[in-house]
């Protein structure tokens, strides 16, 4: 029987779309899971020419074309180990493992170096786009070494969703944690866009007494505009789904208790190590947190009144300034996770291009937006840039901060939370103020604890004796 071109190991959801993208592409693949009922039924269904099972690990490695690729798509953490553990004393030198979960680039780190003692090639390769992405083309962040991407650049050149210029969303990100790097700091942006979209919702269903489909129009017109990206054109969907048990939509009886796998808080505690603002996410995070307090919540509800709404902005007013203020946070959130990127990449000597990393954004992942053509294009120039520094940015900001800043004092007065909104605006704020206010930090530092501080007018460090 003919080898196969590549072997997949995890036949969860994401690693079947995977796997049958991969074939449907017409690349033969092997596929095993951990307990071989999966196995037997994925094949029963999908199975084909291009598409075959295997039930013993050992069998499923000899079935495989050398050097050997084998894509792990299991869950992040201690699997990926125990699958590495299992597969390299069946292993030859030169042969390839990709792990394609959200596993943490520190973690890929370690795997690259261990499995470099032994001579196998180790790619972290972020995936994005969920379930339907798996199976009609994601975008695949791959970090490792060049030969071995080059090893598997001619499939996943295949297997990728398009950009807006019909090339695939993928792209070589860098050396051994590179890819899962971005593609954690992709779902950090992706924690700050959403919490966004649910404080506008928020501002809908309080303040306006808004249905939820009334609402899912409003986002259905802001994905026409200049915020037109995946995660408006699903809040629509999500708020227009009727229930399937009882009257009304089922976004009113989801529970507000929000889940979290990791890669959110990972981008927050990254960024705090490497002391690099990142307070979208951070807040993000933090809300997700907030939201699971449910009963503690519940109690101080009882306690506590809401503030009344005073001078309503007429609806449709309202509308239009909070698109605006969306995209002006939409936007600062993007700036931290492109600014944390160039940080990070310059201390672990990562050549990441940010071009390159906002083209293969344009398709296929969660995060996809028409505002990454423009970022695509400006990187290409200027690798350094703050993202407030591009010029289409700068236009943009320019003309919806003022809405944001209205947005942000009028949601509070009517007590409405707008941790992610109004975190984005502080950022900018702060990024765009030449004195902050951090000379009192220092003076207040040196008087109780001698730490000194720098003069504007003469170079060196000083303390004053305060008393
Ligand atoms: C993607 C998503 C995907 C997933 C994350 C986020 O890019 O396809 O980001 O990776 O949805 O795991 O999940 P949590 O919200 O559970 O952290």
């Amino acid at each position: 029987m003919q080898k196969s071109e590549i072997g997949l190991i995890g036949l969860a959801t994401m690693g079947a779309n995977l796997a049958r993208n991969i074939a449907n592409n017409k690349f033969k693949i092997s596929v095993f899971n951990r307990t071989t009922e999966k196995t037997t039924k994925f094949i029963a269904e999908y199975g084909n020419e291009y598409l075959v099972g295997q039930e013993e690990l050992k069998d499923f490695v000899k079935s495989l074309k050398a050097p050997r690729k084998i894509i792990l798509l299991v869950k992040a953490g201690w699997p990926v180990d125990a699958f590495i553990d299992k597969l390299t004393p069946l292993l030859d030198k030169g042969d390839l493992i990709i792990d394609g979960g959200n596993s943490n680039y520190k973690d890929t780190q370690k795997r690259t170096t261990a499995l470099k003692e032994k001579g196998i090639e180790f790619l972290g390769c972020g995936v994005s786009g969920g379930e339907e992405g798996a199976l009609n083309g994601p975008s695949l962040m791959p970090g490792g070494s060049k030969k071995a991407y080059n090893k598997v650049s001619k499939i996943l050149n295949k297997i990728a969703a398009k950009d807006f210029n019909g090339n695939p969303c993928v792209t070589y990100i860098g050396n051994n944690g590179a890819g899962h790097y971005v593609k954690t700091v992709h779902n950090g942006i992706e924690y700050g866009v959403m919490q966004m979209i649910a404080e506008a919702y928020e501002i809908f269903r309080s303040v306006y007494k808004l249905k939820a489909p009334e609402i899912a129009k409003i986002f259905k017109n802001y994905n026409r505009g200049k915020l037109k990206s995946y995660l408006f054109e699903i809040t629509s969907e999500v708020l227009d789904r009727k229930d399937q048990y009882k009257k009304g939509y089922l976004i009113d009886y989801i529970l507000d208790k929000a889940g979290q796998k990791g890669t959110g808080r990972w981008t927050a505690i990254d960024a705090l190590e490497r002391a690099v603002a990142l307070p979208t996410v951070t807040e993000a995070v933090f809300a997700r947190i907030t939201s699971g307090e449910k009963d503690t919540r519940k109690r101080l509800n009882k306690i506590y009144s809401k503030a009344k709404v005073k001078n309503k902005i007429p609806l449709n007013k309202f509308i239009s300034k909070l698109g605006d203020a969306l995209y002006a946070g939409m936007l600062s959130s993007y700036a931290q996770g492109y600014h944390l990127i160039q940080k990070t990449a310059a201390e672990e000597g990562w050549e990441i291009d940010l071009s390159e990393v906002s083209r293969i954004w344009e398709g296929g992942c969660i995060i996809r937006a028409d505002i990454l053509n423009f970022l695509h294009k400006a990187y290409a120039k200027n690798q350094n840039k703050h993202l407030f520094e591009i010029k289409d940015i700068s236009n943009g900001m320019i003309k919806t901060i003022p809405k944001l800043r209205e947005i942000c004092g009028y949601a509070q007065s009517n007590g409405v939370a707008i941790p992610a909104l109004s975190t984005s605006l502080a950022y900018f704020e702060m990024m765009t103020n030449e004195n902050s206010s951090a000379n009192l930090i220092q003076g207040l530092r040196d008087y109780f604890g001698a730490h000194t501080y720098e003069r504007t007018d003469k170079k060196g460090s000083y303390h004053t004796e305060w008393n």
